[in-house]
């Protein structure tokens, strides 16, 4: 039998307990734990309605306040590793399920999917759905990009939705996940990077199942709402760099379906607003560090305090600018931090103007091929066609 866990920050209470109601119903599922970042609204309401569902569904429902337990920024991380906490010292549950508490399209599939997926012996089981072309925009220019320059060889950089928040462990892959301190220490928007990366690590099997509906959460603003993440996660990517991770683990991806027009035609995010960001928040010292990327890049990017540039930011430049970055980004230094996210902007625009702009399915043909031309790139030492 299964636990569900909902982490949540400040979302709204009826989608949450509409979620834990689906969970509820779920024959599967022996109980539901929403970890909160704090005592917000979204909690007061959770843990008031709590005793109710126990009531009528017959099995506990439980609020709690994340533990700190890493040694990051408070964040997410903190929230899924007290669940697994949880799930490890006070339960004998033979599984646990995770799933973002802000998923409108939420529905027993989910849980359903995943279950038979487990059945068939996989340790672990992520969820895979449609997004925008113009979203995913760290998963695919920090994640996916950066699993396929470092571990070419693994299946890290063919996991489809690495910074998915939504999965299930065996309890034995629990188990692995958290004797791991790399776990542990990654309190903040780093964990999601972590957990694959550990369970690549620790050769566990995973299976990847997909989700026709999506999770229709809502779209980004400027690229500035991303910021925090991307700092975050490009920085747990950089601390695992030199460690290394099993070739050739057991891993399976459940075939996509037709995705629906609504989907294709979505735009991720604001790009005149994104734009104006490129001028903005310079400093002298982060011109001296543009001396440690090639000439292109630094001269493009000096020139962006004038006007907003970013066509020289191809794939074969960000390779480049990505390795300088795994060497020499401080995650500490504010001009660093600001640098990182004017340089990944740049990526973003030029991918957006120049292959987004061809149409959905171009789109995500080249994603998938940019990560394959990396793998290459790695594997050979020189670019693939
Ligand atoms: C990602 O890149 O996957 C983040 O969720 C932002 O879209």
């Amino acid at each position: 039998m299964a636990l569900v866990i909902f982490p949540f920050k400040e979302e709204e209470p009826e989608v949450l307990l509409r979620n834990v109601e689906v969970a509820l119903d779920h024959p599967r599922v022996s109980e539901v734990l929403c970890v909160g970042a704090s005592e917000d609204r979204c909690f007061d309401a959770t843990s008031a309605e709590a005793p109710k569902l126990t009531k009528s569904y017959g099995k506990p429902v439980k609020v709690m306040v994340q533990e700190r337990i890493g040694g990051l920024r408070p964040g997410k991380g903190d929230g899924m590793n007290t669940a697994l906490k949880y799930l490890l010292e006070e339960t004998d549950h033979e599984r646990i399920h995770f799933y973002d508490a802000d998923i409108v399209s939420f529905s027993e599939e989910w849980i359903t999917k995943a279950e038979e997926a487990a059945d068939e012996g996989y340790q672990v089981v992520r969820h895979y759905f449609p997004r925008s072309s113009t979203d995913a925009m760290i998963t695919w220019m920090i994640t996916r990009t950066g699993f396929a320059l470092l571990w070419p060889r693994s299946v890290l950089p063919w996991i489809e939705q690495p910074l998915g928040g939504e999965l299930l462990l065996t309890r034995g892959a629990a188990e692995e996940l958290f004797s791991d301190p790399r776990v542990r220490r990654q309190s903040d928007w780093g964990i999601d990077t972590l957990y694959t990366f550990s369970m690549v690590a620790h050769g566990l099997s995973i299976s990847e199942i997909y989700i026709d509906v999506g999770k229709l959460h809502k779209l980004y603003g400027a690229l500035t709402d991303l910021k925090a993440m991307l700092i975050e996660c490009f920085s747990a990517l950089q601390s695992l760099k030199d460690e290394p991770v099993p070739e050739g683990t057991k891993h399976c991806i459940e075939y996509p379906g037709p995705v629906r027009q609504e989907m294709k035609e979505k735009v991720g995010y604001d790009l005149e607003r994104s734009l104006q960001l490129l001028r903005t928040g310079w400093s002298d010292r982060q011109a001296e560090l543009l001396e440690l990327f090639p000439r292109p890049v630094r001269e493009g990017m000096l020139a962006c305090r004038e006007y907003p540039r970013f066509s020289f930011m191809d794939e074969d430049t960000w390779a480049e600018v990505y390795s300088v970055l795994l060497d020499h980004f401080d995650p500490g230094d504010d001009d660093w931090r600001e640098l990182l996210f004017k340089l990944w902007l740049t990526r973003v625009l030029q991918y957006t103007t120049t292959v987004a702009l061809r149409g959905y399915d171009y789109a995500m043909h080249y994603l998938h091929r940019m990560v394959a031309r990396y793998v290459h790139r790695s594997l050979t030492g020189s670019s693939a066609a």
